[in-house]
């Protein structure tokens, strides 16, 4: 099958990750018989340099033609003193805003052999397994008005029934292909953009009889996910709840250059970027770890490709790398063998 992929490594570790990333899809390619075109555009800071804008309209058509987009990271020092219309923060939330890429999924899983390096105990994050589906183009962080009066300062929390029912939907098909479970989290007992979300939930879910559903307060979630967390299959919630709960959650398997995300729409296409930035305390040493950005397109495969069985083996690649000891300098496990970015690619290469 052929697929067009817009490949943005951005700044920093962001061009590492993605060059490590591409081998391995290119060993996926081989193995599987596909033919993937890359191409790739500028984004961020590196776009600001380059044509004065974080987010150019060449990059804007090179997404809107391909079939997928993947992300390595923006934003660095070099940046941070600029006006607001020229931060590359501007590049990725405009392109998220452009595409309209209403769903934000971050996957939390376990691996075996890195559970020593989360900081809850071994017993409690043995099987975790859940997926965070966060709404990421409306509520609060896009809601009008908003802004300060003097002394008075606004922001708005606002949804539409459509925003929230299309959200929801994602999360349940989503749920219907995992354990089926489905937790939504609102703050129900307070706030009316509450009250319409778990309404709608409650509406849309004789659609999807296969599926659990519960509801959970935000406040009580964030102690679950501690307390408890792999009682939780599909998490649902909006923007800025996703946004707090999806790094609480990062945190469980403890190992920042291990996460991915997928931000995706209605029909195939999405974006795929690892949930880190673009680490400039290491940038340049060749030590990155580039597992986030491989499992991102792991994802990829998976949710814009319905190419299941070469996701699974891309992460089975992942997995039994990290299994055999593996790893890069970032994940504080004894055991094992440290390596360089590029090492720890052929590594998993070689799984292939
Ligand atoms: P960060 O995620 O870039 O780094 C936090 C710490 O984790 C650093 O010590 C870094 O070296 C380490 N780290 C992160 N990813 C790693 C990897 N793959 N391998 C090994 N170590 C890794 O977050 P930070 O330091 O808050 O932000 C740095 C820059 O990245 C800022 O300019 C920030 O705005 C930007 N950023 C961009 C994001 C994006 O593009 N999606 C997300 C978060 C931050
Ligand atoms: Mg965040």
């Amino acid at each position: 099958m052929e697929k067009r992929i817009a490949v943005l490594p951005g700044d920093g570790i962001g061009p590492e990750v993605m060059a490590g990333c591409q081998r391995v899809l290119e060993a996926v390619v081989d193995r599987f018989n596909h033919h993937f075109v890359f191409t790739e555009g500028k984004i961020g800071g590196c776009a600001i340099d380059a044509e004065g804008t974080p987010l150019p309209d060449a990059t804007i058509k090179l997404c809107e033609e391909s079939d997928a987009i993947l992300l390595g990271a923006v934003g660095g020092p070099k940046w941070d003193g600029g006006p607001s219309q020229l931060r590359p923060e501007k590049g990725l939330l405009g392109i998220r805003k452009k595409m309209g890429l209403f769903a934000n999924l971050r996957p939390v899983t376990t691996v075996k052999s890195l559970i020593p390096a989360s900081p809850l105990k071994e017993h409690l994050v043995n099987h975790v397994d859940l997926l965070i589906v966060r709404e990421l183009t409306g509520g609060l962080y896009f809601g009008e008005p908003s802004g300060r009066d003097g002394d008075a300062v606004v922001d708005t929390l606002q949804y539409t029934k459509a925003e929230i029912e299309r959200i929801v939907r994602k999360a349940f098909e989503l749920a219907q292909v995992r354990r089926h479970k489905l937790t939504s989290v609102d703050k129900a007992n307070v706030l009316e953009s509450s009250k319409m979300w778990r309404e709608i939930v409650n509406q849309v879910a004789p659609d999807y009889p296969d599926v659990e559903v519960e509801h959970q307060l935000v406040d009580s979630a964030a102690m679950q996910l501690i307390r408890y967390p792999e009682q939780f299959d599909v998490i649902v919630t909006e923007n800025l709840f996703g946004d707090i709960l999806s790094d609480e959650a990062s945190m469980l398997t403890g190992s920042l250059g291990m996460l991915p995300s997928a931000s995706l729409r209605s029909d195939a296409v999405g974006m795929y970027e690892p949930v880190h930035g673009s680490a400039p305390d290491i940038a340049g040493k060749g030590i990155a770890n580039p597992l986030a950005m491989i499992m991102s397109a792991a994802m990829m495969l998976r949710y814009s490709f319905n190419m299941h069985k070469e996701a699974n083996a891309m992460e089975v690649a992942v997995q039994q790398t990290l299994e055999e000891g593996y790893h890069t300098s970032d994940l504080a496990i004894e055991k094992g063998t440290v390596l360089k970015t590029s090492a720890l690619v052929d590594k998993v290469i070689e799984q292939f």
